[in-house]
This record gives C-alpha cells, sequence and structure tokens, in this order.
C-alpha cells in the first residue's frame, strides 16, 4: 500500500529554514496538490520525498519503507523536461525502463517485449500513440512535457511526484498536461504530489490541497475548504484578487477544444 506519511519534516540550508516542520498523511491513490509562492518551499518538499534531498530533521515513508535515496517506486516530472530532442518519442519513453536495464541496452533499444509494450501504453495514457515516431524536438512545449510523464511511468512507479510541470506552458497547454496527469495518476491508482503556484489550475485539478509559506504548512484540506481567505494566507500580501473567480468562469481556460496542442517551434511539427 502505497500511502505517504511525512513526519515532522524540516531542511534547514544555513540560516534558510526551507521547511519548517511539516507533517501530513497522504493515502493511497490521492492526487494532492502543493500551492505557495516562489521560495515556499515546494521543491524541497518534492525532493525531500523523492529522496533527492535529505530532510534535517523528521522522517518520510513511503509505503512501508522510509526515504532515504532515489527509489524506482517513486518517480518525478521536472518543469524542465530533459527530454532528448533527437530521439523520438517513443524512445524518450523506454528511456524510463534505465533503472532496470544498462544505458548501451537502451540505447540500442535492445528492451525486451514487455518494456516496449510499456512504452507505448505509456504514451497511449499520455495521448501520444499517434505520435511515439515523432523526434520529441519537433513537438510542443505541452507534448514534450507528455513525453516526460510517459517516461515517469514507463518507471512503473506508485509514487508521482511532479515539480512545478506547467510552469513553462501556455495556459492551454498546461490545463492539458494537468489533465493528462491526472488520468494517468487515476488509471493506474498512483498517489500523486504536484506542486504549482497558479491556484486556478490547482482548484480545477486538485483533489487535495497542502498549502505552504516560508516553509510552515498553512493549510491542509480539501477543494470545498479553500476558500479565499485561505488562497490569502498562503499567498500573502500577492494580489490573488480573481483567482479563485476566474476557476468559474475559465472552464477550459484555453477553450474548450484545447485538446489540439499546438507546437511552439516555428518550423511545425508535421513530418512524414
Ligand atoms: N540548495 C539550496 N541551497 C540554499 N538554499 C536553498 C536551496 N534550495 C532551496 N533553498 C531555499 O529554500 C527556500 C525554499 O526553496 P524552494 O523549495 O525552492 O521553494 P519553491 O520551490 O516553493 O520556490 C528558499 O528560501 C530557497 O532560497
Ligand atoms: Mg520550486
Amino acid at each position: 500500500m502505497t500511502r505517504i506519511t511525512v513526519d515532522s519534516l524540516t531542511k534547514e540550508y544555513g540560516d534558510t529554514v526551507a521547511l519548517d516542520d511539516v507533517s501530513f498523511e497522504i493515502p493511497e491513490g490521492e492526487f494532492v496538490v502543493v500551492l505557495g509562492v516562489s521560495g515556499s518551499g515546494k521543491s524541497t518538499l518534492l525532493r525531500c520525498l523523492n529522496g533527492l534531498t535529505d530532510p534535517t530533521g523528521g522522517e518520510i515513508v513511503v509505503g512501508d519503507e522510509e526515504v532515504t535515496s532515489l527509489r524506482r517506486d517513486v518517480a518525478m516530472i521536472f518543469q524542465q523536461h530533459n527530454i532528448i530532442g533527437q530521439m523520438t518519442a517513443y524512445s524518450n519513453a523506454l528511456t524510463g525502463s534505465l533503472g532496470r536495464n544498462r544505458f548501451l541496452t537502451s540505447l540500442f533499444q535492445l528492451q525486451d517485449r514487455e518494456e516496449k509494450l510499456r512504452a507505448l501504453r505509456a504514451l497511449d495514457t499520455v495521448g501520444l500513440l499517434n505520435e511515439s515516431q515523432q523526434k520529441a524536438r519537433r513537438m510542443s512545449g505541452g507534448q514534450q512535457q507528455r513525453v516526460g510523464i510517459a517516461r515517469a511511468l514507463v518507471q512503473e512507479p506508485s509514487v508521482l511526484l511532479a515539480d512545478e510541470p506547467v510552469a513553462s506552458l501556455d495556459p492551454g497547454s498546461a490545463q492539458q498536461v494537468m489533465g493528462y496527469l491526472r488520468t494517468a495518476a487515476e488509471e493506474r491508482g498512483l498517489t500523486a504530489v504536484i506542486s504549482l503556484h497558479q491556484v486556478n489550475l490547482a482548484r480545477k485539478f486538485g483533489q487535495r490541497f497542502i498549502g505552504l509559506r516560508d516553509g510552515q504548512k498553512v493549510f491542509d484540506g480539501y477543494r470545498e475548504e479553500m476558500t479565499m481567505d485561505i488562497v490569502d494566507e498562503i499567498y500573502g500580501d500577492i494580489d490573488t484578487e480573481g483567482m479563485l473567480a476566474e476557476t468559474e468562469t475559465e472552464t477550459g481556460g484555453g477553450s474548450p477544444d484545447s485538446t489540439v496542442d499546438e507546437p511552439t517551434t516555428d518550423e511545425g511539427s508535421t513530418e512524414a
């Protein structure tokens, strides 16, 4: 069972307290959004959950095991998706098996049938099965991030982490990527922790919300509990007016048919 327990987590960098005595429990299969302004501790929290950063104090348990280093069952998606442009979407997705295989095996695509099927299935989950042979550099930012999600899924994790996965995307693509992330987690029963700084996106896709401010947990609750006062508390002096209102009118952000993900490259993405 892949629940996450965070107990009195603290992380200090010299005099900076990046995380200050943060505790929460996430049941298996929940889709949690971590909210907070820049510098509030979101990345530090995710890096601790992933075993990339050692806490100064406290404990993190995923499943039955304390997190002490990188783990196969915990996958992370970053804002900069580290996708290799020269490679196809399919080959990029396959590199998710790298932990299991040696690099050369991956390079020459000598993976076994099961791994190849896993990569195709992951691309299907993010709606890119038909683009699997497309070079990543010919794809839009949103599509590339979906390849990043596919690669994480190929790792067959039980926990999916993403640190501001849509921060560099336009609103339409951002919504679409968040939609695929949510679907992927639901389809596969993954426990997900995603950091975002946009309240409207968070409200649209999050199930539960954890608000950080100056490294402290200032909110932990579900959609109906996240009122304007709470948003103000998380965001402090930042002008949050309209952040909640947007959610109501914005349904679809970039038009309801934002299923079409326009390429951002000026050379176009259609290639025979
Ligand atoms: N490697 C680091 N060295 C020193 N300070 C850091 C480091 N990483 C983060 N911090 C500090 O910790 C605080 C939280 O940062 P971070 O977790 O990156 O927040 P967020 O992701 O919400 O922007 C900030 O004050 C930041 O400057
Ligand atoms: Mg960050």
